[in-house]
């Protein structure tokens, strides 16, 4: 969602005429586009705004902006903390950042943190990273209230986009060149809870929203983030099986593989339910890969629910997965706990994880070895004349060939570490039609 923003942020800048610099001297307006889901992102952002000081002092024509979920937590603190900071622009006031950029120049420091706006991010000019994929926001904001969470108090509650929307904005994607989205939500099993399908009293479906978008013309991948396992529906799964462009690939965070921790993390689903989800998925669509969130050392975590994290990690198989130490976010219920554990207790915890999942992560990726796949080439690799590639089940490949980014190839994989894949051109399989 942060990237999907930033490159919102990019485009309305360059919109006004400025083109972007890798040159920090160079440059007439520096963002910070922020993440707060983890305190290390937050310590980052103070650091390198102390760094931006003297620059500032040496030009006083740069304009520093602060935008994003820290611009919205922290709000009037991050002026007050560092005054050289032009304008705080929360989440929900990025439209108006041009206008805060150009009161600024006139009378001085603004911030806009208002809560909510009449106007998605969505509707707002991309400069998108790649010109074939795109980053599609299906309904901002989160419903839940997961008791490590900062996320529902820095982006509100979910407001789905209409399906008309989505389409429409797909659509002009696909003709634009545009072959993957990612659609985004922080819940998108929730998708359509709060909007109607137009001329009816009924609610749209994320499976609905799959089936339509996977059909759009041009759109060969549709990749999701993230489905919640509490909110998932089988019909989800039929979706993915019976749509085509659908990858095979779901990101489907577990956070714990302790029923007791996932009680106190307001995470209401358990972990017989979690694996027979896992199971079912894996039934309906051959073949596809895993991927999760976990979170390590939520406070009150026993060595006994650690272990029943490693168990569920090691049943569940994942083909790669997000760790986390768990950070204690200011407002959030779990900050509150008294029995936080202790930090050496977490990092020890969190490096048996680690070393469980890359073992695990390298098995997967060697039973792809020998195996042909088709994959999207992504850009330049970064050893020699090479590219880095992605398969459906978005494993990364490095095929040692020159090929345009955008393009699809097959490859016939020859060797797998824990996060990637090497793989040799080969024609791509005949196809059969009946
Ligand atoms: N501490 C550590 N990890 C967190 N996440 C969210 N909040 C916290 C926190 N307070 C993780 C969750 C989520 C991912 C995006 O970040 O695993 O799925
Ligand atoms: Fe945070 Fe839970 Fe919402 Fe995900 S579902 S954004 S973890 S509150």
């Amino acid at each position: 969602m942060n990237e999907h923003d930033s490159e919102r942020i990019a485009g309305l800048l360059m919109a006004d005429g400025l083109t972007p610099t890798e040159d920090l001297d160079q440059a007439g307006v520096v963002v910070f586009n922020t993440c707060a889901i983890r305190e290390n992102a937050e310590n980052r952002l103070y650091g390198n705004l102390g760094h931006l000081k003297p620059l500032k002092d040496r030009n006083p024509a740069l304009r520093i902006v602060v935008a994003g979920c820290l611009a919205q937590k922290d709000q009037g603190a991050i002026q007050a903390r560092a005054p050289w900071v032009d304008v705080v622009v929360g989440t929900h006031a990025l439209p108006q950042l041009l206008d805060l950029l150009a009161t600024a120049e006139r009378d001085g420091p603004q911030m806009d943190v208002s809560e909510s706006t009449e106007v998605f991010p969505s509707a707002l000019p991309a400069a998108r990273h790649d010109d074939f994929r795109a980053w599609v926001s299906i309904a901002p904001g989160c419903d839940n209230a997961c008791t490590f969470c900062i996320v529902p108090l820095v982006r509100g509650p979910q407001r789905s986009r209409a399906i008309g929307d989505i389409v429409a904005e797909v659509q002009g994607l696909a003709r634009r060149g545009v072959i993957e989205i990612t659609l985004l939500g922080q819940n998108v099993n929730t998708y359509g809870r709060d909007v109607t399908v137009p001329g009816s009293s009924s609610r749209p479906l994320f499976a609905d929203l799959l089936r339509v978008v996977g059909a759009i013309e041009g759109i060969r991948r549709v990749r999701f983030t993230s489905p919640h396992p509490h909110d998932f529906t089988p019909d989800v799964i039929d979706a993915m099986a019976e749509t085509s462009s659908v990858c095979e690939h779901i990101h489907f965070p577990l956070q714990s593989g302790s029923d007791r921790v996932l009680k106190a993390m307001q995470r209401s689903y358990r972990r017989d339910r979690y694996l027979g989800w896992l199971e079912r998925i894996r039934a309906a669509i051959p073949g596809i890969a895993v991927s999760t969130d976990i979170i390590v050392g939520f406070p009150t975590e026993t060595e006994d629910d650690f272990q029943a994290t490693l168990d569920v990690v090691e049943r569940a198989g994942f083909d790669s997965a997000y760790t986390f130490q768990y950070s204690p976010r200011p407002g959030t219920r779990a900050a509150g706990f008294v029995e936080q554990v202790p930090k050496e207790v977490v990092q020890e915890r969190f490096d048996r994880l680690l070393v469980l999942q890359e073992r695990i992560s390298l098995d997967r990726a060697r039973a792809q070895v020998g195996h042909a796949f088709e994959v999207l080439v992504e850009g330049a690799g970064k050893r020699g004349p090479s590219v880095q590639a992605r398969t459906r089940t978005n494993r990364i490949v490095h095929v040692p060939d020159e090929l345009d980014p955008g393009t699809f190839a097959w490859t016939r994989i020859t060797g797998a570490a824990a996060h990637y894949l090497t793989g040799e051109l080969v024609p791509a399989p005949d196809v059969i039609t009946v």
